[in-house]
């Protein structure tokens, strides 16, 4: 098959462009987008290493082990979870409080770990969503019940909308589904398929009551 298209008579021959390049070019554009995203912590990280900077080795409490870790003064949580912790369970998305993809509790309070800065939470205990399934690797029930109900679609919000639901079962075990559609209020799903997400946490809420 030829690879152009066929000549729009009204098109210039400086304008003309064959189905390869737009195909290339959405290639293209997909890989610097996704690059931009693997590489922004990266980014971020070699901008706050700006002169002045100095990380300070620091302990903390994550998920029930001591950590240390090398932070600066200005580093997000999310950002060392991620980025020096290993635990890419945490998403981060808008990066500005907005979104709760990078939602975790601190001291069972759910946070936005974007928007936490890391130093701040060294007497504090960190639970992500690595560390909600027991010893022997058994899900946690709010786990269990998007397992269950198959309640998101491409996943990138749920490890948030999980932290969300587990620190707000800690303070109202019994939701109803309007009261628990509020707890998580603060969390965002771009795949926008909410009800089926309510319907999981709630699975997750019934489950955690009988555990
Ligand atoms: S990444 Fe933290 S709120 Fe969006
Ligand atoms: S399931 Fe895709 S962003 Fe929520």
């Amino acid at each position: 098959m030829a690879d152009h298209e066929p000549e729009n008579p009204g098109t210039s021959t400086a304008t003309k462009v064959s189905r390869r390049d737009v195909i290339k070019g959405v290639i293209a554009a997909g890989a610097v987008s996704s690059t931009s995203y693997l590489f922004r912590a990266s980014t971020a990280l070699s901008d706050a290493a700006a002169p002045g900077a100095v990380e300070r080795l620091i302990t903390l409490n994550v998920n029930g082990q001591e950590r240390r870790v090398d932070v600066m003064k200005q580093e997000t949580l999310a950002m060392t979870l991620r980025y020096k912790l290993g635990l890419t369970g945490t998403k981060i998305g808008c990066d500005r409080a907005e979104c709760g993809a990078c939602t975790v509790l601190v001291d069972d309070v759910p946070r936005y770990s974007c928007s936490v800065l890391t130093h701040t939470v060294r007497d504090k205990k960190i639970m992500t969503i690595e560390g909600l399934a027991d010893a022997n690797g058994k899900l946690h029930p709010v786990q269990q019940g998007v397992l269950d109900e198959q309640g998101f679609q491409c996943g990138f919000c749920e490890s948030g909308f999980v932290m969300a639901t587990v620190g707000f079962l800690k303070t109202n075990p019994n939701p109803t589904r309007a009261e628990l559609a509020h707890g998580v209020s603060g969390n965002l799903c771009r795949c926008q398929d909410y009800d089926k997400i309510l319907t999981a946490l709630m699975r997750g809420a019934e489950y955690t009551r009988k555990a």
